[in-house]
């Protein structure tokens, strides 16, 4: 990832002031959280490395970080988070990768709670971690975000082994390379854009905002929760980020996380 190419396609007011490209890290998410801790980055903070040796999805999965190919990035986010619902910043991530994805011509679908798919297949996911500094005495969020850019089918096909058919990249579904550096920018604009929505507004904003591109509310789904499976009819998602299932037996059932199964 070219630093100063990157630096003057940002257009961001708040997000993406201090940014620190690497090549390679254990997690963005890790080097921001130490970063932070030792006093050294303010709000807004942003971390991008071209590769992860240790790159971390939700429960505890494995997130695949080759080389030069992806984008791994890692925001941090401090004021108001105190008075918001965590769940917010990643609807808000989500609304942010939806457009991006479509200033590239893409056209994506949000899948609950924090996945992007292409074609039905995942493109890009989202990791928000809350945390707590003893030493500044505050919360602060780190908003982790990995996006399939450049990855081949080839090297799906290979390391990807049993998940290799439910994913896929831009590269894959656009059929050539993209422009990291602009898709980067983009998405830092695009964040900065949510995030103002948010300080002016507040999370209901950003609720409504990714409801309006969420389009799932009426349709029948099965969400795999550990070891149960609930199935239902999409009531609504609130703010809090549950989802509310109308099951068979007119029984609203309330899921604060799990897989959606197609
Ligand atoms: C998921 O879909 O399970 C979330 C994946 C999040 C991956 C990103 S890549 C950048 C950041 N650093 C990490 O270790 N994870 C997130």
């Amino acid at each position: 990832m070219n630093f100063s190419k990157l630096k003057k396609l940002i257009s961001s007011n708040n997000l993406g002031d201090e940014i620190f490209v690497f090549d390679k890290v254990s997690s963005t998410n890790e080097v921001l959280d130490s970063l932070y801790e030792e006093g050294r980055i303010k709000h807004g903070a942003v971390v991008i490395s071209d590769s992860q040796t240790s790159g971390r999805g939700r429960s505890e999965r494995i997130w695949i970080s080759p080389s030069g190919v992806n984008l791994y990035i890692s925001l941090l986010i401090i004021p108001d988070i105190e008075s918001a619902n965590i769940p917010i910043f990643t609807f808000l991530s989500s609304c942010a990768l939806k457009d991006t994805f479509s200033e590239f011509g893409m056209d994506s679908d949000i899948k609950w709670p924090n996945d992007i798919l292409v074609s039905g297949k995942k493109i890009s996911g989202v990791l928000t971690e809350l945390k707590h500094s003893s030493k500044f005495n505050k919360n602060y969020l780190i908003i982790g975000i990995g996006v399939n850019i450049n990855i081949t089918k080839e090297f799906i096909n290979k390391e990807m082994n049993e998940i290799s058919n439910k994913v896929t990249s831009m590269k894959i579904e656009l059929g050539s390379d993209i422009d990291r550096e602009k898709f980067t920018a983009k998405l830092i604009n695009n964040l900065d854009h949510y995030y103002e929505e948010f300080r002016q507004h507040g999370t209901i904003k950003i609720l409504d905002s990714w409801l309006s591109k969420w389009n799932m509310v009426g349709q029948f789904i099965r969400v795999s929760v550990d070891d149960r499976l609930y199935k239902g009819v999409v009531e609504k998602v609130d703010e809090n980020g549950f989802l509310y299932l109308r099951t068979d037996n007119n029984k609203i059932e309330r899921i604060i996380s799990g897989d959606m199964i197609f």
